[in-house]
């Protein structure tokens, strides 16, 4: 059993440097079951940094993240690899669909790759729940744009992240595609029980997310 106050993402005292200078500084952080968190910040905050923290892509200079429990920044790198496939579902801003397979086929290949099988039953429901049953079979060069970004949602949903981490998902898009899609993310969250963290400097979906985290420019040396 799980409960809302059920911690999935901690972090405390955490510093990155990059050459010397900090480009990310978060005293503390947590999120529990269900508290989708906007990150936001203006450009060169340090969003992506800390993102990728969080993912365990980059060990911060100081500091600790927790996911789910257990230490990201403290595993050895194969562990945190095994950690991410398990829990994070990640939404590129770029998408990163692969070009030469379906709808379908990304899914069950990002399926196999975080659960060791595909589960087909589980993919078609999340390809409906974005609204692409008529797409699944369609190569990403095929799709609109909208569609693509639904075919990314599902994807980074399709092995039941508890979380869900999003870079700029909306920084490309019109307002009507940045709300729609700021509401995709939140309702898809809510039908699969994932947890949202969505990076932005987009003002635009703070109506839609109570809860952010504001981070400032690290001062910089005159
Ligand atoms: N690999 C890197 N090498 C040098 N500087 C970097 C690198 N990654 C990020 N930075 C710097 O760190 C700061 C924070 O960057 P970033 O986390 O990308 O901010 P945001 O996502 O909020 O725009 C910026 O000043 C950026 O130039
Ligand atoms: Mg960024």
């Amino acid at each position: 059993m799980t409960t809302p106050s059920e911690r999935l993402i901690e972090v405390q005292g955490l510093r990155h440097e990059i050459g010397g200078r900090c480009v990310m500084d978060v005293a503390s952080f947590s999120a529990g079951r269900g508290e989708h968190t906007l990150l936001i910040g203006p450009s060169g905050s340090g969003k992506t940094t800390l993102i990728n923290v969080i993912t365990g892509l980059i060990t911060p200079t100081a500091g600790e993240v927790r996911i789910d429990g257990q230490s990201m920044s403290s595993l050895p790198p194969a562990k945190r690899d095994q950690l991410r496939r398990r829990t994070i579902g990640v939404v590129f801003q770029t998408l990163r669909l692969i070009s030469a397979l379906t709808v379908r086929q990304n899914l069950s290949l990002a399926q196999t790759l975080a659960l060791g099988q595909a589960e087909p039953k589980v993919i078609d429901e999340l390809i409906g729940q974005v609204g692409l049953g008529h797409r699944a079979d369609a190569m990403p060069r095929e799709l609109s744009q909208g569609e693509g970004q639904r075919a990314a949602i599902a994807r980074a949903l399709c092995a039941r992240p508890a979380i869900v981490v999003a870079d700029e998902p909306t920084s490309a898009l019109d307002d009507a595609n940045a709300l729609a899609m700021a509401d995709l993310l939140l309702s898809t969250a809510e039908a699969t029980g994932a947890t949202l963290l969505i990076a932005t400097h987009d003002n635009r979906l703070r109506d839609r997310f109570p809860r952010t985290l504001a981070l400032t420019p690290p001062q910089v040396a005159a």
